[in-house]
């Protein structure tokens, strides 16, 4: 993608400073823009540091991180920042109301081909469309901590959204070397709903006294977390069998009385037309010709590599 488009981050607290950082690192000009003079001085201490340690680290060269240091500008400026933006990033305060004061400035204030992505964890995207002029450039575009980082960002369309909205974001988070998808404008979309869901039974652990919250991280991080970087949760469930998870959401469900456990009609479906995953060739995906053997071998490969990593961190301190 062209990286003559200039980039306007809005907010630069926790996520907007480090969504500014990936957006120069990528090669992009950058005003990072905050109501707070104070905040705009912590963001950049904060961001030459993140830079000059993988510098040290020797993640990046001295040029790149230089250069990418040099493509941000600091700003408490919104109207003249986003009368120069071809693209927005919004990263303030999780408040819907703040939210949509900004979209309604923004909407005024930017060209109407301007694409304004917000960052929200949780909102529903079609309030800020709402309050757009042009609501078919508002579009959700969620990252996650740290953001120099981890790679995923949500793309979240509205109903007002444009499929060229839509397609430009996705452009653009390659572009800063992300991994997105799409997914539906619904509460926590995809990644929270989960997130908060695995949260509440954790808590649930410790509040029941079965496991302090330092015996619950070593459990998580060294099973189910283990394999989650490398699997998802549908790939999880065909190795491990779709008549085992079945038998385990029963039992739960019996014991817990709990309406999360109920056991999936799609599961018992499965079940009943022989999809156990990959021990009978077919699961959530399909493992013919040949499949089955290559996913053990990339499932061997991938375990491997981060249980050297984990053991590494984790088991020899050399973290
Ligand atoms: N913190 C996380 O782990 C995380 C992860 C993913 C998404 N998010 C989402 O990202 C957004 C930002 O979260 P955060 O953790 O960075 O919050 P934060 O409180 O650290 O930063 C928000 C910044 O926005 C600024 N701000 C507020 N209103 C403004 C306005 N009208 N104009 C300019 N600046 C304004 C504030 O001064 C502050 O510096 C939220 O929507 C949050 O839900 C957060």
């Amino acid at each position: 993608m062209d990286t003559s488009w200039k980039i306007m981050v809005v907010g630069a607290g926790t996520m907007g400073h480090g969504i500014a950082q990936c957006v120069a690192m990528a090669g992009f000009n950058v005003r990072i823009v905050d109501q707070f003079p104070g905040v705009l001085d912590k963001a950049k201490v904060l961001v030459k540091e993140h830079l000059e340690g993988m510098v040290r680290e020797g993640r990046i060269d001295a040029e790149l991180a230089e250069a990418s240091f040099g493509r941000m500008e600091f700003h408490d400026d919104l109207e003249a920042s986003a009368t120069w933006a071809d693209f927005v990033f919004e990263a303030v305060f999780e408040d819907l109301q703040v939210k949509r004061e900004l979209f309604h400035r923004l909407g005024a204030l930017t060209r109407p081909d301007v694409v304004l992505a917000s960052n929200t964890s949780s909102f529903d995207i079609a309030k800020l469309c709402d309050v757009t002029q042009h609501p078919e450039r508002v579009i959700g575009m969620h990252w996650f901590h740290p953001p120099q980082i981890t790679p995923c960002i949500e793309v979240i369309p509205a109903g007002a959204t444009s499929a060229e909205t839509v397609e430009t974001a996705k452009v653009i988070a390659e572009a800063v070397r992300k991994y997105p998808t799409a997914c539906a404008n619904s509460p926590g979309f995809v990644a929270n709903r989960i997130q908060f869901a695995m949260a509440a039974e954790a808590l649930a652990i410790v509040e029941e006294g079965l496991a302090t919250p330092e015996e619950v991280d070593r459990i998580v991080t060294s099973s189910f977390g283990f394999r989650l970087s490398a699997f998802g949760p549908f790939e999880i469930a065909d190795q491990a069998g779709i008549d085992v998870y079945l038998s385990i959401f029963k039992y739960l469900h019996e014991m817990l009385g709990r309406g999360q456990f109920a056991p999936p009609p799609l599961l018992e479906k499965m079940v009943q037309d022989g999809k156990l995953g990959l021990k009978s060739g077919a699961g959530f995906y399909n493992y013919g010709d040949g499949a089955a053997d290559a996913l053990r071998r990339t499932r061997d490969k991938r375990l491997f590599d981060r249980l050297a990593l984990f053991r590494a961190e984790r088991m020899d301190g050399s973290d």
